[in-house]
């Protein structure tokens, strides 16, 4: 049995890493990545310290707009999968890569499994969301994190089978978490004391590429009254020197802006703050299970659940006042179980075999 993953970008990595594992020890996986990211931070960081193989393929796509980006994944998967063959091919989350490997596959008559399928913020100008609908009405198996996800394809009559397996985060995190504070000296590095710091960060295009939301959100970043760090994705870089905003947050010396960091250092950096400031799905999961309270600066999220929590809070148009959301932020001490019991890659890998196995 052969079964192929589809991976582009730097959240496909994570949820890859739960997976992997498992699937080469029961079948032949071939890992096919896109290069939607390329550089060393966002890409070869996350495999070495994850310890996943490096990719069979590496199609090395790169940036450019929406169409560009999925027309050339679409084509040069569909060239790989032709050759290969699989049995199943496995695309992860919500990005261009997600969305152009399932439709290579489906349209090619292989069949597909998503791994986080389900979510739903109801915003359709986020590209995401237009990337999981399509992908969760392709696909043959749907791995459902959260019972909202699950619901939400039971009310969208998807025509493949569903199954509540939790979040591959949690199995991920709960892995490498322990290494990560051993061996991690990002706290050192960056001279910090835990509990005395917030983390930010900051990437989704309905943020970055709005120069009048950007600024907003500059805004808020100087209210925090305590150290700021901020790992930069490159296009919020890029968008911060382009509207000269960079120049007004470089003068803080309180506010480090950094390269996007590792897993392991990110984990480390994030467990020891005192709150995040986040617009990632990722992030804003992780700060949960790592009990540190979170803004996540959007109108809606498809992560209900961590909202209804008390743990995170939607911070949406009005950003001036950050400082005050994140001292108003005070859950309960509680953290129900709500993304899964760290099992949900044992779980795919187990239904992914039964049902080859049957074909
Ligand atoms: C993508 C995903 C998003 C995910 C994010 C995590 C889509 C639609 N979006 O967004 O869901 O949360 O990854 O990081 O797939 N760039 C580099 N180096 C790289 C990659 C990108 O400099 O290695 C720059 C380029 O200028 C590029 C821009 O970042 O144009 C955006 O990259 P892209 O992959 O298109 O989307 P992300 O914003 O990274």
């Amino acid at each position: 049995m052969k079964v192929v993953s589809v991976v582009g970008a730097r959240p496909n990595f994570v949820k890859l890493a739960a997976i992997e594992p498992l699937l080469s020890k029961s079948l032949s996986h071939v890992i096919i990545h896109t290069g939607q990211h390329y550089d060393y931070e966002l890409y070869k960081a996350h495999f070495k310290q994850l310890k996943i193989p490096e990719p069979h393929y590496f199609l090395g796509v790169g940036s450019g707009t929406h169409g560009y980006q999925l027309g050339e994944i679409v084509k040069s998967t569909e060239v790989v999968l032709l050759k290969e063959r699989p049995d199943l091919v496995i695309v992860y989350g919500d990005t261009n890569s997600t969305l152009a490997g399932a439709l290579a596959a489906a349209k090619a008559g292989f069949k597909v499994a998503h791994i986080e399928a389900g979510l739903r913020s109801f915003n359709m100008n986020m590209p995401e969301e237009i990337n999981r609908r399509v992908v969760d009405h392709i696909s043959w198996l749907l791995f459902a994190p959260t019972k909202s996800a699950i619901e939400n394809l039971k009310r969208e009559n998807v025509l493949g089978e569903a199954y509540l397996v939790g979040d591959v985060h949690v199995d991920v995190l709960n892995k490498w978490i322990n290494k990560a504070e051993r061996t991690s000296d990002i706290l050192d590095k960056l001279r910090l004391k835990g509990e005395e710091y917030v983390v930010a960060t900051i990437h989704r295009v309905e943020n970055v590429e709005n120069p009048k939301r950007l600024s907003d959100i500059v805004r808020g970043l100087k209210t925090v009254r305590k150290k700021l760090v901020f790992p930069a994705h490159p296009r919020t870089l890029n968008a911060l020197r382009r509207t000269g905003l960079l120049r007004e947050l470089e003068r803080r010396s309180d506010i480090l802006i950094i390269k996007p960091l590792g897993y392991l250092d990110f984990i480390k950096l994030l467990k020891h703050s005192w709150r995040v400031i986040t617009d990632s799905g990722g992030v804003q999961r992780e700060a949960y299970l790592l009990g540190v309270p979170c803004a996540v600066l959007r109108d809606r999220t498809e992560w209900v659940e961590l909202v209804e929590s008390g743990w995170v809070i939607l911070v949406k148009h009005k950003m001036i006042e950050l400082n005050k959301v994140l001292n108003l932020l005070n859950p309960p001490k509680r953290r129900p179980p709500i993304l899964g019991d760290g099992r949900a890659a044992k779980r795919i890998v187990k239904v992914v075999i039964d049902k080859l196995n049957v074909l």
